[in-house]
């Protein structure tokens, strides 16, 4: 049995989209079945772009619940009791381990980090960078060895941050001449590694607007599903339809085989022929990715509302998480502290 670690950060509302699904939580829900998971919400993450109390406070709210209701709903209750699912601000850990990696840590490697050299190569002035956002990857670095995690689950836009992580680690072994942190891997399934969002152009991201959000109002959905790039060139349902680079069959694609509305694979490619000889119309194909998303979420949006109306069960998991996550990190601190030599242990001392 391996352990596992992830976490995402409460950023643009705090919702989750069905690229967040692919790319990462349904990564954590298959992992769980059979290994040991943290999960984390990073909070502290998040104040690297939320610097307003309320909607801070909002964002992790909403978080906890969209994660809490995928988990609940696509696992048994024994595979959901078993997680450790936690706030990384509940556990002081992560900032110590931080500042004890921040010198071990050469500056051009966090220089080299991707959200950093996005920023400068944007508008923003050095000036304008908070030091949070520069040190990002060292907190992230914090929150995977503290819990010694084999393998990260993450979306391919976070695999630099696991080389950093893996990098820092293998220094800090080697120069405090001890094994004391577990270098990780990534895991990041190829076919799902960047969704592309409703647009059919960019990544789906919450900041970009082009998601479809599995737990807003059915409306909502199928507003985002309605609004779904197919094929330009099509103007009539007679039309002959493309499928490659049409969001719609994209989309099928990952949820219909295993939608019982479209009975696996063979209705699926059966209802590409149609669209491909002109038979059938957009709105029809987004008809039935909407019924297809709604059937394939459905024991996750009753989950939410179930949590939702019980918030004294979604604080329990997550004080649970906390005592279970502070003895795991404490005991990573101790053996930090012994490498480093930050004992209480004088040589004066008998
Ligand atoms: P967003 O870009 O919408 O703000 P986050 O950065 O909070 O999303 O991502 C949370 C997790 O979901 C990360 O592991 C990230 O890699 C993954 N993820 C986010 N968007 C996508 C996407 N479009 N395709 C695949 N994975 C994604
Ligand atoms: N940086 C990740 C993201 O934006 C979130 C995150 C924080 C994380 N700490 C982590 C992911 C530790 C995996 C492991 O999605």
């Amino acid at each position: 049995m391996k352990r596992f670690l992830s976490g995402i950060t409460p950023s643009g509302d705090g919702s989750l989209h069905i690229g967040n699904y692919l790319g990462a939580v349904r990564q954590f829900i298959e992992l769980a079945k059979s290994n040991e998971t943290f999960l984390m919400v990073a909070d502290l993450h998040g104040l690297t772009t939320i610097q307003d109390k309320k909607q801070l406070q909002n964002n992790i709210e909403i978080l906890i619940l969209n994660e809490l209701a995928l988990l609940r709903g696509f696992l048994s209750k024994d595979e959901f009791e078993k997680i450790v699912f936690f706030r990384q601000s509940d556990v002081p850990m992560h900032t110590e381990c931080q500042s004890i990696l921040n010198n071990v840590t050469p500056l051009g490697l966090l220089k080299r980090a991707h959200a950093y050299k996005d920023k400068l190569a944007g508008n923003a002035m050095e000036e304008d960078i908070n030091v949070g956002l520069f040190s990002y990857p060292m907190l992230m670095a914090a929150d995977i060895l503290l819990y010694q995690a084999d393998l990260v689950p993450v979306g391919k836009d976070q695999k630099q941050h696991i080389e950093i992580t893996r990098d820092i680690a293998e220094r800090f072994n080697k120069i405090f001449k001890k094994q004391v942190f577990t270098l990780p891997e990534p895991y990041i399934p190829e076919e799902v590694a960047v969704v592309l969002g409703t647009d059919g152009k960019r990544k789906m991201s919450k900041t970009l607007g082009n998601v479809i959000a599995m737990f807003d109002s059915e409306e909502a959905i199928k507003k985002q599903v309605m609004g779904t790039y197919t094929d330009p060139t099509r103007k009539h349902a007679t039309d002959p339809g493309h499928i490659e680079g049409n969001m719609v069959f994209t989309y099928l694609d990952f949820f219909g085989p295993t939608s019982p509305r479209l009975r696996g694979a063979s209705e699926l490619s059966a209802l590409k022929e149609r669209y491909k000889a002109g038979k059938i119309a957009d709105v029809e194909v987004k008809e039935y990715l909407f019924q297809t998303l709604m059937n394939y979420f459905a024991p996750a949006r009753k989950a939410y509302e179930e949590l939702k109306a019980n918030p004294n069960v979604v604080t329990d998991i997550l004080k649970k998480g906390q005592e279970r996550a502070l003895i795991v990190a404490g005991q990573t601190m101790k053996e930090v502290r012994e490498a480093i030599g930050l004992v209480t242990k004088y040589s004066f001392q008998r």
